[in-house]
């Protein structure tokens, strides 16, 4: 049974695409068969994460209805498969969102899991992502207008009977005026299954182009995030010392 899963968020910005595909090399270390899709059809980013910007044809294509799945999918070097969306503006034209969940529902069956990114908020876009899924991940930072906007998304998935597997908090830096994470399980009512540091390497593997998982899988991010992933497959990790590059990047950044 593949698992169908929505990354979202209420607020934009605080680290969806980074956490879809750094799960997907996550799960691929684990020789779990994964796809991700760029289900932010007005605003995509997969392709730019992953060093497929022009990557043609795209899931748009797909949804017009002139490309077949298969033609549109491409595998990653981390292992896991890709459905990028288009980046262009025309692009966009005659692209009905809603059509997302037949596109998924034809790959149901062919993966362990299908990662969706969502758009953020609590729009049409988004909902379509949710709509494909059964599981959702919803993606918080720690503080007020992030959680607050999370809420929102809570209820929606709920309203829509969909199961949220966790919440994540990420880019967590430990300062005073951060909302804690106790705090945030009480406004939320959903437990916390991961908490990903604030972490220099991130932005760096997204200059690079690849999954921090895959270039630096022993930095503090990628620990948490393989962390994650050995946890919704109903595994434990052992966290390690951080590599020499980690430490290379404290000292500067630090
Ligand atoms: N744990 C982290 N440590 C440091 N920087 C991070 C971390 N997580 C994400 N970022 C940075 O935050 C920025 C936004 O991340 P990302 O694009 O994944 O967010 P998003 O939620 O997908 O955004 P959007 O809502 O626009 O789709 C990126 O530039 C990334 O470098
Ligand atoms: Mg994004």
């Amino acid at each position: 049974m593949t698992r169908l899963i929505c990354v979202t968020s209420g607020k934009g910005g605080v680290g969806k695409t980074t956490l879809v595909t750094n799960l997907a090399t996550a799960f691929s270390k684990l020789d779990k068969k994964v796809m991700v899709i760029d289900g932010n059809i007005t605003t995509p980013n997969i392709g730019f994460h992953l060093d497929m910007p022009l990557a043609q044809p795209t899931l748009h294509d797909v949804m017009r209805g002139s490309v077949r799945i298969r033609d549109a999918v491409r595998r990653h070097e981390a292992g896991f498969y890709v459905l990028p969306a288009g980046i262009h503006f025309d692009e966009m034209k005659g692209v009905d969102p809603s059509r997302l969940g037949e596109v998924v529902a034809h790959l149901d069956g062919t993966m362990d899991m299908i990662i969706v990114d969502s758009a953020a908020g609590l729009g049409r876009e988004a909902q379509s992502a949710m709509d494909a899924s059964n599981e959702v991940i919803l993606v918080t930072n720690p503080d007020l207008p992030s959680v607050a906007d999370a809420l929102k998304t809570v209820k929606i998935a709920r309203d829509k009977g969909k199961n949220i597997t966790g919440v994540v908090l990420n880019r967590v830096r430990g300062h005073r005026h951060e909302l804690e994470k106790h705090e945030i399980e009480a406004m939320l009512s959903i437990p916390i299954a991961a908490e990903i540091p604030e972490d220099a390497s991130i932005p760096a593997s997204i200059a690079l182009r690849k999954p921090v998982v895959h270039t630096n899988p022993r930095s503090p991010a990628s620990q948490e995030i393989t962390r994650l992933a050995h946890a919704l497959i109903g595994l434990q990790y052992q966290k390690r010392s951080p590599g020499i590059i980690t430490r290379i990047f404290s000292a500067i950044f630090d």
